[in-house]
């Protein structure tokens, strides 16, 4: 008889965010519901968040109408959002609007930046294990600025930089892998040659420490729905140093972000701060689903959710070693804490097969192509129990 199951129970006694599960839609921790390793993707659902949305919708929308612009702070919440966001992600308020998704946060921070660099430099980098998305806006963002992009790994970056480097993109969390890649560091090496420095957060908010404002980055991106549970097709964010906020140059200068936007004047003049960075009509529902489920932060340190995620991560990895034949996966997240993300990836050839049969048995995690399984920890609601029991059911289903 393994000592894992004891061990974990033992574990979630004396974990002090255990009761902040209470604050989502889950099953128990008992040994019969299901377990939700996929909270790197769709976070799950805090159990206030629907009556707080049924309250925009029926009150906010239904009954005062056009007046909820004003009367609800419907107009203000793109920055209020940002604020409820920044000490999450170590920054200080003013500096993050909320608002369309990331890919569109990526094409206004890139091209910002870019137009923000000295002129003679005419080179992006871009992280070479990107999420697709960025790739493709990077690309065409090169394209729009007359600069040539050049894709290179995180790690090739120091030595990539030189005096045609006008911005370098990178994703602090790779979403396949799990690495968490330096951002003091690679930040700091951007500085040195003169260029700017744009962070893709969507794998770190909500999951580590970030310290945006502490590691002086220029420009970052993040999704709401991952880590910060905000639902499906969330709002993202975007920051803006504020140092550099006077010289940012909206790609996607919208009425929103006009100094006076009911002015409606024919020329464009942008707002100061943040809200520099919105285009259009706010996407109210989803804002205001957001910063309900923002709540669930209330007293929570990011640095005691650094700490069980990856004790939660540790201990999983030791349950796949116990429960799972040797060499039947390849863990390819890697082991150092200080290169590890909140997630963890496992290589399999069959991954496809496994994933479905696993989610078949209550564990969700998912399938990354060609042969990655991925299981997201996300330390408000997962367990040490939920940990070892997806560990044991792979364990089986892998045999
Ligand atoms: C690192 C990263 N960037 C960007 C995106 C896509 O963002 P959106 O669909 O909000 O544009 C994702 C989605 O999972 C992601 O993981």
């Amino acid at each position: 008889m393994s000592e894992l199951p004891l061990l974990a129970k033992e574990l979630d006694q004396a974990d002090e965010l255990a009761p902040l599960r209470d604050r989502f839609v889950l099953g128990t921790a008992s040994d019969d519901a299901g377990v939700y390793l996929d909270g790197n993707s769709l976070g799950a659902l805090p159990a206030h968040v629907p009556d707080r949305v049924a309250d925009v919708v029926r009150r906010q929308w239904g009954e005062l109408r056009i007046r909820s612009w004003e009367e609800s702070g419907w107009w203000t919440a793109p920055e209020r959002i940002g604020d409820r966001i920044a000490p999450l992600v170590g920054a200080a308020p003013g500096q993050i609007v909320v608002g369309d998704s990331t890919s569109v946060n990526v094409f206004k921070a890139l091209v910002a930046a870019v137009r923000m660099a000295d002129a003679g430099r005419d080179e992006i980098l871009v992280d070479a294990t990107t999420f697709p998305t960025d790739g493709y806006i990077a690309e065409s963002a090169a394209r729009l600025t007359g600069r040539t992009l050049r894709a290179v790994t995180p790690a090739e970056v120091p030595a990539a930089l030189g005096h045609r480097t006008a911005a370098v993109l990178l994703n602090h969390v790779d979403y396949r892998t799990g690495r968490l890649h330096d951002l003091p560091a690679l930040t700091a090496a951007v500085h040195a040659c003169g260029a700017l420095a744009v962070w893709d957060l969507c794998h770190s908010a909500g999951a580590l420490p970030v310290g945006l404002d502490e590691h002086g980055v220029d420009l970052a991106v993040g999704c709401t729905y991952k880590y910060l549970n905000g639902g499906p097709g969330a709002p993202a964010y975007l920051y803006v140093r504020r140092e550099l906020q006077d010289r940012f140059d909206s790609p996607l200068p919208g009425w929103n972000s006009h100094a006076e936007p009911f002015g409606m004047s024919p020329s464009y003049a942008p707002a100061a701060g943040a809200v520099r960075g919105r285009v259009g009509t706010p996407d109210i529902l989803s804002l205001l689903a957001l910063e309900a489920a923002l709540d669930v932060w209330d007293g929570v340190s990011v640095d005691a959710v650094r700490a069980k995620s990856l004790a939660l991560t540790d201990f999983f990895l030791r349950c796949v070693d116990e429960y799972t034949e040797p060499g039947r996966v390849e863990c390819v997240t890697p082991g150092p804490h200080t290169e590890r993300g909140s997630q963890i990836a496992l290589r399999c050839p069959d991954a496809g097969e496994v994933m479905k049969r696993l989610i078949a048995r209550g564990v969700v995690g998912d399938f990354r192509h060609p042969d990655i399984l991925r299981f997201g920890f996300t330390p408000l609601y997962v367990s040490f129990r939920d940990a070892e029991r997806a560990a044991r059911i792979l364990g089986e289903e892998l045999a």
